[in-house]
């Protein structure tokens, strides 16, 4: 049995024909003890102290209770711990106390509500009126895209999108296409050309696990020559790429012209919570069609902080030059190891190995010495495609960037985890 589970994975446990729940739910018990017992079990560690460059771990199994230097938090500015962030959710508590009581249509939509969507609009450069809140970044793009398109429409997207927009699109037809080949994007445009009423075309900014970005200039152009919408997700671009960190849209020098923006609030703007950025009109449209937006409750004061992170953008962009500090100086660090670390261009920093058992002994080692990172396999990457995934912060001393880059260099002695390029 054992042998069978180092080739499993989650994805394995979805839905297993014949299975109840109840036998499903012990079947992948069975494959988290193999993972416990094994050491290979890096989820849901348990954090005695906040999101941040170094954290606390409580004692698990093998992992001893104590300080790590942590590359597993996408609050790339450090803007969860900023005093000004903090003080502008601890007023906005103090002012408006801890729920909103209710969904926005029915008696739940307050003024930092107002003020964040106006903040959102404006820092994209649009109109007032532009901007959707949404209670996660998750359902910014599952709950708005099963809205939008209906099965007349069609959703073309790179197939390394994130989770959520697969689930925002699954009342639609759909076409996937090779990542970033913009070949591959333009002959399904020139197919579909006539065949549906809207043709939604649907990348991120940048990529969550490759950390590279998607060529938007491409993309916008021929999106817009067959008459397609592009919508554009940035999680994990704003506040990193861009001149003053608008994201890869800036720096593509596009940010007017694509016509749906998507984000987050749980990375850069250090909390939790998403956005879309369209046309006012589709804005409306999707305050009172969208059922997640129009049955359940408005986000909390708390994301009153965001409406100061978003402002600090502006105001401290030094936040930004230091992590971009961090990033070249981390990647050359683990260049001059000899690991391969793809073909980034973010704060999303992969070491690539390839191997799934190799990976996940590797995270093993770094966390043993005290180094915390997230091991990603398959379904999340390609089955040949495993690595450990980092996240860089401003606030990384390089200290850390130091500790860490030897524990890599003794990883690779002992494991031999320089994947080839
Ligand atoms: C590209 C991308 N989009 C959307 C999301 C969802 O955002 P959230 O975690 O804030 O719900 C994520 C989160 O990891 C992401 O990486």
């Amino acid at each position: 049995m054992k042998q069978t589970y180092i080739q499993s994975s989650f994805k394995d446990y979805e839905d297993i024909p014949g299975f109840d729940i109840y036998q499903r739910a012990t079947a992948h018990q069975g494959y988290l003890h193999y993972l416990k017992d094994n050491n290979f079990m890096n989820y849901r560690l348990l954090a005695t102290s906040g999101c941040g460059a170094d954290i606390n771990l409580a004692e698990d199994g093998y992992i001893k209770e104590g300080n790590y230097i942590s590359f597993v938090c996408n609050d790339y500015l450090g803007f969860t711990q900023h005093p000004e962030v903090k003080k502008a959710a601890i007023s906005s508590i103090e002012k408006y106390g801890t729920g909103a009581g209710a969904s926005p249509l029915i008696g739940g939509y307050f003024e930092f509500h107002k003020e964040l969507e106006d903040k959102i609009s404006t820092f994209f450069k649009r109109p007032l009126g532009s901007a959707i809140t949404y209670t996660t970044g998750y359902t910014a793009n599952s709950a708005s895209l099963l809205s939008l398109l209906k099965k007349d429409d069609i959703a073309i997207v790179d197939m390394a999108v994130h989770a959520s927009v697969y689930e925002g699109i699954l009342g639609t037809t759909t076409k996937r296409f090779l990542h970033n080949n913009t070949e591959a994007l333009e002959q399904i445009l020139s197919v579909a050309q006539d065949k549906y009423r809207t043709k939604m075309v649907i990348v991120d900014g940048v990529y969550s696990q490759d950390g590279d970005l998607a060529k938007l200039k491409e993309i916008l152009e021929i999106t817009h020559r067959y008459g397609g919408v592009l919508l554009v997700d940035d999680a994990h671009g704003i506040g990193v790429i861009g001149k003053t960190g608008r994201g890869a849209m800036e720096f593509f020098n596009i940010l007017e012209k694509v016509d749906i923006i998507t984000g987050t609030f749980s990375k850069t703007f250090g909390n939790v919570g998403g956005y879309l950025v369209a046309d006012p009109e589709l804005i409306t449209y999707l305050q009172f069609q969208s059922r997640q937006y129009a049955f359940s409750a408005a986000a909390t004061p708390i994301v009153a902080g965001v409406n100061k992170a978003i402002d600090l953008i502006d105001e401290e962009p030094h936040w930004q030059e230091k992590l971009w500090e961090n990033i070249e100086y981390y990647r050359k660090g683990l260049q001059d190891i000899g690991l391969n670390i793809g073909i980034t261009e973010s704060a999303i920093i992969p070491v690539k190995i390839g191997n799934i058992q190799k990976n996940s002994e590797a995270g093993k080692l770094l966390l043993e010495n005290g180094i915390y990172t997230n091991p990603i396999m398959y379904p999340a990457v390609s089955m040949k495609d495993s690595r450990i995934r980092m996240s860089l912060m401003a606030t990384h001393t390089r200290a850390q960037l130091d500790k860490a880059l030897n524990v890599f260099e003794y990883v690779n002695k002992k494991l031999d985890i320089a994947k080839p390029i």
